[in-house]
């Protein structure tokens, strides 16, 4: 019992973290988009056209989080994924912690098995991710700091593990992205960077800027320069991305991110995670989004899904509509890195099956918000209706 409260607490507290339930921003509601003709797809899989296809045809890619567990057990993960997307993204499986062991070995069977499955079906990856707070390996990283003779040979010690990290994955890897910052930026609403002193100190949490020189916006500089010497070395190409939560509630923290992207020409992509609720506003999308476009950088939605928030009126397919809308509109196309959705069934969301917050439901069977989705993408894609 008490192990199941732990639990809780625990899990309520890294979703209220990873969410922002600290912004106390009044809740405003969205603006739908222009009415379209109400299109509705037979099924999600023996439709005509996959959401990718009218995606493309409307000059953007859209993509799909999913893990080891989900690609190994649920049969119809495979098919949607064929049929709807065309990017994916590993939910845990390229983390630190996933692929360098405790004692610092490093093994990529796991996510080469994904790799090969989605390389099979033509699906495109996006590496997730290079360097984040979260999910390291830290009984290996500790062991490098407790092998250290003192705090520099220390520090040394965990630069050059990191390096290490990014030029392994680099050259290992086939992605047309990476995530190589996530999340560098405080909840403290000034758009500060990430350090010990404003973040609550986790068992999970690693802050790698706490090795670098100019703490962690020296690690961000070191992660985009260790990425882009990787690429050249191995003579490849991806665009290099950073990105963070609560951007369309947070001015300060969206303002930081984009004004390092904008001094780091090594910064090819900025990119909004929004883990958002139906409460969202229009203008609150469209001021984020103007400012990522104002960057010049590829812009992204990265780890998108809608639960649904505290105004009973608003609906997630209504929401996700309007964010596809607004991106279209506002960022121009060779400026669009596209949408990845956090997941595809919602039994399987990080966020807990009961809120719902994807277009596929428990059964895999594509929900209204699928539909509406399909209907927008089919009327602006000019493609045939038949
Ligand atoms: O693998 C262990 C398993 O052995 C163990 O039995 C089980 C018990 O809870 O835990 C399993 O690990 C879990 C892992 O997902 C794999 O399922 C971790 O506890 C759990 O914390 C981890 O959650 C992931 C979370 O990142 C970690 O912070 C979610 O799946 C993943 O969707 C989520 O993704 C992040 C993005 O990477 C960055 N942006 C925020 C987003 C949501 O938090």
């Amino acid at each position: 019992m008490k192990t199941n409260l732990w639990l809780s607490l625990l899990l309520a507290s890294v979703l209220a973290c990873a969410c922002g339930k600290d912004d106390t921003r009044p809740p405003v509601t969205p603006t739908p988009p222009d009415p379209v003709d109400p299109v509705v797809p037979d099924s999600g899989t023996d439709a005509k056209w996959g959401l990718k296809d009218l995606a493309q045809a409307c000059g953007m890619v859209i993509g799909a989080e999913y893990t080891y567990s989900e690609y190994t057990q649920d049969k119809q993960l495979q098919e949607v994924l064929k049929h709807d997307f065309d990017v994916v993204t590993f939910g845990n499986e390229m983390k630190h912690d996933n692929i360098v062991s405790g004692s610092g070995t490093i093994s990529f069977s796991r996510p080469d098995q994904m790799v090969g499955w989605a390389n099979d079906c033509g699906l495109k990856l996006c590496g997730h991710t290079l360097g984040w707070h979260s999910q390291q390996q830290t009984d290996y990283l500790q062991t490098l700091i407790d092998r250290a003779a003192d705090a520099d040979a220390a520090a040394a010690a965990i630069r050059d593990a990191h390096a290490t990290f990014v030029d392994k994955m680099v050259e290992h890897f086939d992605v047309y992205a990476w995530d190589v910052v996530n999340e560098a930026f405080a909840d403290d609403g000034m758009g500060s960077w990430r350090n010990s002193g404003n973040t609550e100190a986790k068992y999970h949490v690693f802050l790698w800027g706490n090795y670098f020189e100019g703490g962690t916006k020296g690690f961000a500089d070191a992660a985009f320069r260790s990425a882009k010497e990787a690429l050249a070395r191995y003579g490849k190409k991806a665009d290099l991305y950073i990105n963070d939560y609560n951007l369309e509630w947070n001015p300060a923290k969206l303002e930081s991110l984009c004004k390092y992207a904008e001094g780091n020409p090594d910064v090819t992509g900025v990119g909004s995670q929004m883990h958002c609720n139906t409460d969202l506003s229009v203008d609150a999308i469209r001021n984020m989004l103007m400012r990522m476009v104002k960057t010049g950088k590829k812009v992204r939605i990265s780890e998108l899904d809608v639960p649904q928030g505290s105004i009973p009126t608003n609906s997630q397919a209504d929401l996700i509509v309007t964010i596809f809308d607004q991106y279209l509109k506002i960022v121009p196309e060779a400026q669009r890195g596209g949408i990845t959705f956090w997941g595809v069934s919602d039994k399987n969301s990080w966020l807990g099956a009961n809120k719902e917050p994807l277009l596929f439901d428990a059964a895999y069977r594509p929900k209204e918000s699928y539909d509406k989705l399909y209907a927008y993408l089919l009327d602006r894609s000019g493609l045939d209706k038949e």
